[in-house]
């Protein structure tokens, strides 16, 4: 786009005009991140580095991810990873990128996984349904590496997409915890009591948007619809999951559900109908994100 060495002030701005000129929220932020990652640095190196100017590759990439940044893609999948929970993770187009909302639910999972190892209870499983980039058992992973290691625990994480789990396994080695995580293709918990024991906590983000919001839903788009998808009002996977859950789950197990706006007095009400014990939790926005199942 530009033929001379460009200072980084100088690209940031002429970034920035770009990606507001193609409608996106969040420009100068963005601008500032791309313009950072093409030089190997962060924002606040940049900050103080106005004078350095781009090389050819530099100024290249840049302007390869300007287009595309231009077009709707995510932030997280141009530079290839996300900051969440704490830690950097792996993030492409093979699996929905984590959002800050899930770390609230993988939080309420790690009290209850602690609750029950620190009762001495032995031979647990923990199971993350839908585990996408593995965001989710990577908090389990981390709090629990020593259980992991010493046989107290079992740590699941399924997914339904094969490219989905190769992400995750990616990000599990990148961690540390080859061969601590067992990762299966399966649809929902459909090896459970079969050929992997029954879990003793269930956690999942499954896909809760209705269909309909999908449609030309800008940067959605450009993660994996079988992430996102719902069905009709955002429940298909939700609904499947909860009435498998009295024969899947272990005696006295425990599942903590993230869904969508409105949708936790639905779920709640299934639940309670197949006899579990019902609790929901808000996320920092005052919403109904986690809904927490107990069985018998
Ligand atoms: C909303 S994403 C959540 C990913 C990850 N847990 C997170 O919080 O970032 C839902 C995940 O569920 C998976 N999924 C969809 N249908 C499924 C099914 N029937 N069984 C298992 N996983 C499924 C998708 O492939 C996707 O990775």
């Amino acid at each position: 786009m530009v033929a001379t060495a460009e200072p980084l002030a100088d690209a940031t701005a002429r970034a920035w005009h770009l990606l507001a000129a193609a409608g996106s929220p969040s420009a100068r932020l963005d601008a500032e991140i791309l313009v950072a990652h093409a030089v190997g640095r962060d924002r606040s190196w940049l900050a103080a580095h106005p004078e350095v100017t781009l090389d050819q590759a530099a100024q290249a990439q840049l302007d390869e991810w300007l287009v595309r940044r231009a077009a709707g893609e995510p932030i997280a999948y141009l530079r290839g990873w996300k900051e969440w929970h704490g830690h950097r993770l792996h993030t492409d187009a093979r699996a929905l990128i984590p959002r800050p909302e899930t770390e609230i639910v993988a939080d309420l999972a790690v009290v209850d996984l602690a609750h029950r190892l620190s009762d001495g209870t032995d031979a647990l499983t923990a199971w993350d349904v839908g585990t996408g980039s593995g965001a989710v058992a990577l908090v389990l992973a981390r709090r629990f590496h020593v259980a992991l290691a010493l046989g107290r625990l079992r740590l699941v994480a399924s997914d339904l997409s094969s490219d989905a789990l190769e992400l995750a396994a990616e990000n599990f080695s990148a961690d540390g915890f080859d061969g601590l995580v067992t990762l299966v293709v399966a649809d929902l918990l459909e090896p459970a009591g079969r050929w992997l024991p029954r879990p003793d906590v269930v956690v999942a983000n499954l896909p809760y948007v209705p269909s309909a919001q999908l449609d030309g839903a800008g940067s959605l788009g450009f993660e994996p619809s079988r992430a996102l998808d719902g069905g009709p009002d955002g429940l298909d996977l939700i609904r499947c999951l909860v009435s498998t859950l009295p024969e899947t789950m272990a005696a006295g197990a425990s599942a903590w559900l993230e869904v969508g706006l409105g949708q936790a007095a639905e779920v709640a009400a299934l639940a309670e109908s197949l006899g579990m014990t019902v609790g929901v939790h808000r996320d920092l926005a005052g919403i109904d994100r986690a809904v927490e199942l107990r069985a018998e």
